[in-house]
């Protein structure tokens, strides 16, 4: 009785295993299609790489999720991941129902799909539980990692032509021409038997021997047929990065087949398989990439479209600046093999094929740390050849025959199980070498950022800042959210980045809690979200709100024993004229500034308001900005450019958490300390406040402490001037006011102390002390470091060096009460002197 419970749940987790690979949608991911809100693509978090790596973290960090890098990847394919859905338009004169979901996946991408999960990539667990993310990220992981073209008819095809205005990566015009040459070279199939077959519509008739269903796939009419095509269909499965906009299905596709090659005779994958290749041996991480989509573009343009040219490559981008979502192709001929796929299969196959060894190197490397390190501008994947702007090398270095007879063997299996207009006959190995040619080309021809310039461009610190955003509700939603979704790009918020926190300019009121989670973040920041903001602005109610936030936070930090690491960040971003500043504004701007002195107070207006903000803010010249932003989200990152360099300049915080909000000055801090992170060609910038330094203590410091291993000698700066001091700096006005030293060697021996005796000597009040600042950078390594030395929970990425930010006995200085004191101790003296 018990054993039969057992097995029969053990049966029904096994069928669960592969609901990704039947032919209809899975269970799990019927919502996406039934619920308006999570189909509109609109109201999902953008698709880019680094949302992808959030909600793997998230997937990663659950607790009911337990498994390592290789049974992560292979559950992730077969849980979120279906390629092929498509809109089925119901035949409208049958009444709707409710029992049919309009949806189907039919899409030739799926039949692929379906081998390589049921037979390829097979799962032995059961797949991840419906809530272990929110249905939201559910949705939109989904469509990141499954392909497919969604061709109905819109009716915004009149702007499909300006894509490129929006800097899609794209091969040029002239290139993508010069494959036309192909042209005629190379004579396949006889071309006319293939074009009558297609013309007769030489459909093959269903074959129990078959593998595939034919009745499902012509019975309904998907709409492209009803309707017409799109001239710019939308593409699925595809997430932006820095170097080019990829197929996310098919680099964790990779990743699963890599890390558990499997060698799979033919026969196996397609009982009717021509039997010329019955015998040939396919590799999985082949048809899991590359092959997969060569063998695709062979089979279908070679049958279906009677072409002896397999054309790779199909060029498109995103209708939007910022906060990708939407992927539009700029043809509808030959998707097969398009762009973000070559992307994706090239991506997929090197970190597949590098896996085992990345895996010697560091036995406990999670997904979501391997993703991040490969799409990152600097270190790679332990060796610096690995990672996306290396991309065309790495493509470069792999041998086309074997790629040749990986697809071939893959094209022989898939025939028998895709269905297809037209028989192949013979000549599939001109098919498949034109592909393999024609791949190489493109891929030669293909324009991305190489790792020269994205060394040269790349950012040298990364930030940690928590970040609050007051938001005024009168910025058109498509104005102000690509400006937002810039920002956050930018800091990187994340898990080991910083945080955002969405306020209402209205109230000062929390309208987005603080999260470190881009995907959380932009699932509750929508167009429905915004307009349900209340309009106007009240600088008062503002200031006095967020007063009482950040006591709150300081309290938190006090509970928390919290001693710095991240920046703080108060940004308005204002659409808003005729603000009203008065007495009573500035009353709270300077109480917020005396007893929250790291918060940094930045304005950011879409007209100039500098006479009416200049004295809420530290430094007038710069923290009151006007911005320009254009309706459609163009030309953002230029606008906020200085927005963002002030947002930089904010130090991490060195802070003693024993003052809280009240600054009773007797807490002392003793010793305390936090741990630190730093990559190989990265600097972390710190500021301290003469908050905690301006009365004299003779013991008091702050020592960086080196405490892990990893390779390279730190560079520690100071400076009293300088917010950002670094050796050797360029934005640095005047070098003589920055002091550096090296500290050389790994391990617990390198130490370097700063000593704040008398810092603030000779300045009457603590505003008028400047800050210290102090740097740690690692310099960038010749040999990068190839072994895994930050495996701790902290560590962003295995090659960080870790150390200490120690202090001492840091005091408790509000500015508030040690003017008043000074002031009182001047008067004090003055009526002294005048007395005798
Ligand atoms: C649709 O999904 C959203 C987001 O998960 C949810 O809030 C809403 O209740 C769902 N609607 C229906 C009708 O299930
Ligand atoms: C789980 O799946 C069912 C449909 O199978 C759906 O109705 C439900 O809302 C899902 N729950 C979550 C948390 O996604
Ligand atoms: C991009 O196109 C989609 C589909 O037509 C549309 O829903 C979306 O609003 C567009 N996005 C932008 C920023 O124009
Ligand atoms: C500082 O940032 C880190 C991640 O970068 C985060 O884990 C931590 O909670 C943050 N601390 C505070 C007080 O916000
Ligand atoms: C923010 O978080 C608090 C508790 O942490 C919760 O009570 C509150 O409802 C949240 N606010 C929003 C706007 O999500
Ligand atoms: C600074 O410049 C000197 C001399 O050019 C060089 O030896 C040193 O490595 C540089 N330091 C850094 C941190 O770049
Ligand atoms: C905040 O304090 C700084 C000095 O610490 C001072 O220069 C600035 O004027 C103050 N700003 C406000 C709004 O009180």
């Amino acid at each position: 009785m018990h054993w039969s419970v057992v097995l029969m749940a053990m049966a029904i987790g096994g069928a669960r295993a592969q609901l990704t690979a039947q032919s209809s949608v899975a269970p799990d991911l019927r919502e996406c299609y039934t619920n308006a809100t999570l189909l509109n693509r609109n109201n999902l978090p953008p698709t880019t790489v680094a949302v992808l790596i959030d909600i793997i973290r998230k997937i990663e960090d659950s607790p009911n999720v337990n498994v390592d890098l290789r049974q992560l990847a292979v559950s992730l394919l077969h849980t979120y991941r279906q390629d092929g859905i498509e809109f089925h338009q119901p035949d409208t004169s049958l009444p709707s129902s409710a029992n049919v979901l309009p949806y189907a996946p039919t899409f030739h991408s799926f039949h692929r799909h379906r081998l390589l999960l049921a037979r390829l990539i097979p799962n032995n667990l059961p797949v991840f539980a419906n809530d272990t993310i929110p249905a939201v990220l559910k949705c939109a992981f989904h469509n990141m990692l499954s392909t497919t073209v969604d061709a109905r008819v819109r009716s915004d095809e009149a702007a499909c032509n300006q894509l490129s205005q929006y800097r899609a990566q794209r091969v040029p015009r002239a290139l993508r021409a010069s494959r036309a040459r192909v042209d005629g070279d190379v004579e396949i199939l006889d071309k006319s038997a293939l074009e009558s077959a297609n013309r007769n519509g030489h459909m093959r008739q269903y074959n129990p021997n078959d593998d595939v269903e034919y009745a499902q796939v012509y019975g309904a009419k998907s709409e492209r047929q009803v309707l017409g095509e799109s001239t710019c269909p939308v593409l699925g499965g595809v997430v932006h990065s820095a170097w080019g906009a990829l197929s996310a299905g098919a680099v964790i596709a990779g990743v699963a087949a890599g890390a558990e090659s499997q060698q799979v005779p033919i026969s196996e994958l397609s009982r009717s398989a021509l039997t010329e290749y019955s015998n040939m041996l396919v590799t999985s991480i082949y048809p899991a990439t590359l092959s997969g989509d060569l063998a695709e573009a062979a089979l279908i343009q070679g049958t279906e479209r009677g072409s002896s040219v397999i054309s790779i490559g199909a060029g498109g981008g995103w209708n939007s600046s910022q906060a990708r979502r939407h992927f539009l192709l700029q043809t509808r001929l030959n998707l097969e093999m398009t762009d973000p796929e070559v992307r994706g299969d090239i991506d997929g196959f090197v970190l597949g094929s590098m896996l085992p060894r990345t895996l010697s190197t560091y036995g406990s490397l999670k997904l979501s740390q391997l993703l991040d390190m490969y799409y990152t501008a600097k270190n790679g994947v332990f060796d610096a050849n690995i990672r996306a702007c290396n991309r065309k090398l790495t493509a470069a270095s792999t041998s086309s025959e074997e790629l040749q007879r990986q697809t071939l063997a893959f094209a022989a299996a898939l025939d028998s199980n895709m269905p297809l207009r037209g028989t192949i006959t013979g000549g599939l190995e001109s098919l498949v070498a034109n592909a393999v040619t024609n791949y190489r080309t493109h891929v030669d021809n293909m324009a991305d950022v190489n790792c020269v310039t994205t060394e040269l461009t790349a950012a040298t610190t990364r930030s940690k800042t928590n970040l609050y955003i007051v938001l005024d509700s009168a910025w058109q939603y498509e104005t102000i959210y690509p400006a937002i979704s810039y920002i956050l790009d930018t800091i990187e918020v994340g898990k080991f980045g910083s945080s955002a926190t969405l306020l209402s300019a209205f109230d000062g009121s929390v309208i987005i809690n603080k999260t470190f989670s881009l995907a959380d973040f932009h699932s509750h920041y929508t167009l429905s979200r915004h307009q349900s903001l209340l309009l106007g602005v009240n600088l008062l109610n503002t200031f006095t709100n967020v007063r009482t936030l950040m006591a709150n936070e300081l309290e938190e930090e006090k509970r928390l024993n919290y001693v710095g690491g991240n920046s703080s960040v108060l940004l308005f971003l204002l659409n808003s004229g005729n603000l009203q500043n008065n007495d009573q504004v500035l009353e709270q701007a300077r109480k917020l500034n005396e007893t929250v002195p790291d918060l940094r107070v930045l304005f950011a207006t879409s007209t100039n308001q500098m006479d009416v903000l200049w004295n809420l803010v530290r430094d007038m010249h710069n923290d009151v900005q006007t911005i320009q932003l254009q309706s459609n989200g163009m030309n953002v990152e230029t606008s906020l450019a200085r927005v963002m360099d002030r947002i930089n300049q904010a130090g991490r915080r060195i802070v003693n958490p024993a003052c809280g909000s009240q600054w009773t000055e007797t807490g002392l801090s003793g010793s305390r300390h936090f741990v630190d992170y730093i990559e190989p060609g990265y600097v972390n910038y710190y500021s301290v406040s003469p908050n905690y330094f301006f009365q004299n203590n003779d013991n008091r410091k702050v020592r960086i402490v080196r405490t892990g291993g990893g390779a390279g000698t730190f560079v520690i700066c100071q400076s009293r001037s300088v917010a950002r001091p670094r050796m050797n700096g360029t934005d640095s006005a005047d070098q003589s006011a920055v002091k550096c030293e090296l500290m050389q060697g790994a391990g617990a021996s390198g130490s370097y102390e700063v000593s704040l005796r008398g810092a603030c000597d000779g300045h009457w009040t603590v505003g008028a002390c400047p800050n210290f600042y102090i740097s740690v950078e690692l310099p960038a390594q010749s040999n990068p470091t190839t072994t895994a030395t930050c495996t701790e929970a902290g560590c962003r990425f295995p090659y960080n060096s870790r150390y200490q930010v120690e202090i001492e006995e840091f005091g408790c200085y509000s500015g508030a009460s040690t003017a008043g004191a000074t002031l009182m101790l001047l008067l004090t003296s003055l009526a002294l002197l005048l007395m005798r």
